[in-house]
């Protein structure tokens, strides 16, 4: 009898970071892969699902505009339920810190469904950033049978925690494997043509805590440095939230070299990201991909969970006030032993394998922990 293993998620970077697991998994002989989406994000979602040419089995559809965390919790929790008993999975895998992995890995404690945690142990021990991130991972890794953390620190802040040492497994951030598909040499696209031999400034923002006054205060600041330097053009693809359009359209209006974009798909984005000069913004994932470019990162947030790439000196927490942003901007494209000392390329996520271990461990097979 085959294991059957669902993977279940919503947001793009669930999908980018689950995709080539579920390409790895269903070359595994002994599984079964289930796919099921919530698609707490729509188009997002569909955009990363068609770039890794993957199906789901499972569509829950839940998106809808201005979403508050209740719409998302109850329509997955419910949804999700259905799915689990009509699939019977042996084992479901949820990725990082989303309402659709919390709520997914909720339901299957209620069910008795084991729970695999990808993305394991990132913290910041502060439950108001990211919200409501922070408290989504640490719940799921309560209730989680197998921890796939991707580093050595994550292991050890579950251990800290009191977790089971031997259900943690250090695989590396699926992340790494993914882009070993996205970034290629000759690459080209239209707006790079617009950047031409200017210095790129890629940037993005979405997170909920930041949607407010600290949004406004984020683009006002970079709005300023780009005035003040034409030597740049910065290319934003904007998060299709539209309280995100909405402060960006009146913060960012009449700034000539910002193009703001549509989303790209990942290997654009991927692509972009290795040919910046520079990024600012309030993503995750992010703070992962340009440490593999030695491409600098201002990251526009108070707090982050990501401090390995902070020690490599390549990730700067820069806060979201004006002077904060402004200042740490204009040092970085003003000073070059600043911008040297912070392009280090490193990786500390992984090694392109993370995929294989998990299947490994799923599989029962020997393990060979990354790093
Ligand atoms: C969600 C996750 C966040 C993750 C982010 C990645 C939660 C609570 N938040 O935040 O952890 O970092 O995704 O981007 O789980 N929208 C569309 N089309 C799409 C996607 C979004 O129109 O394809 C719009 C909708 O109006 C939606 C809004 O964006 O209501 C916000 O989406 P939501 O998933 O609630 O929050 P995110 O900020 O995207
Ligand atoms: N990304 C993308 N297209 C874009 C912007 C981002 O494919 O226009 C990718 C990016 O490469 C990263 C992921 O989306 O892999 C990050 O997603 P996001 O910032 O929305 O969420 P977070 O990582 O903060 O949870």
């Amino acid at each position: 009898m085959k294991k059957r293993i669902m993977c279940v998620f919503g947001t793009r970077p669930e999908a980018i970071k689950m995709c080539p697991l579920v390409l790895e998994l269903k070359k595994r002989e002994s599984l079964e892969v289930i796919v099921a989406v919530t698609a707490q994000h729509r188009q997002m979602l569909d955009q990363v699902m068609d770039a890794f040419n993957i199906k789901a089995d499972y569509d829950l559809n839940i998106m809808k505009d201005k979403q508050t965390l209740f719409d998302i919790t109850t329509n997955v929790l419910n949804g999700i339920k259905n799915i689990i008993e009509e699939a019977k999975p042996d084992v479901v895998l949820v990725h990082g810190d989303t309402t659709t992995a919390f709520t997914t890995a909720l339901a299957c404690f209620y069910l008795q469904i084991p729970v695999g945690h990808v993305e394991a142990g990132l913290r910041t021990y502060d439950l108001e950033n990211p919200y409501p991130e922070e408290f989504n991972r640490e719940a799921i890794d309560i209730i989680s049978k197998y921890s796939f953390a991707p580093t050595s620190l994550s292991k050890s802040n579950l251990i800290k925690e009191g977790r089971n040492p031997n259900t943690i497994f250090i695989v590396g951030n699926t992340i790494v494997d993914a882009m070993k598909y996205t970034v290629i040499k000759d690459y080209d696209h239209p707006e790079l043509k617009w950047v031409g031999d200017k210095k790129m400034i890629f940037i993005t923002a979405h997170r909920r805590e930041n949607l407010s006054e600290p949004m406004h205060t984020m683009f006002r600041a970079i709005k300023r440095v780009l005035k003040e330097h034409p030597d740049c053009r910065a290319i934003y693809p904007i998060h299709m939230n539209p309280v995100v359009r909405e402060i960006a359209d009146k913060e960012l209006s009449g700034c000539e070299n910002i193009h703001i974009i549509e989303p790209l798909n990942v290997f654009d984005c991927h692509n972009f990201e290795a040919r910046s000069f520079l990024c600012l913004t309030d993503s995750g994932g992010i703070q992962e991909e340009c440490p593999s470019y030695g491409v600098p990162v201002l990251v526009m947030r108070n707090t982050t969970e990501r401090t390995e790439g902070v020690d490599a000196g390549v990730l700067k927490l820069v806060g979201t006030s004006e002077e904060s942003i402004y200042d740490a901007f204009k040092l970085l494209l003003e000073n070059e032993e600043e911008y040297s000392r912070m392009s280090n390329t490193c990786n500390p996520y992984g090694d392109g394998y993370a995929c294989s271990r998990i299947a490994d461990i799923l599989e029962e097979k020997d393990f060979n922990p990354f790093g």
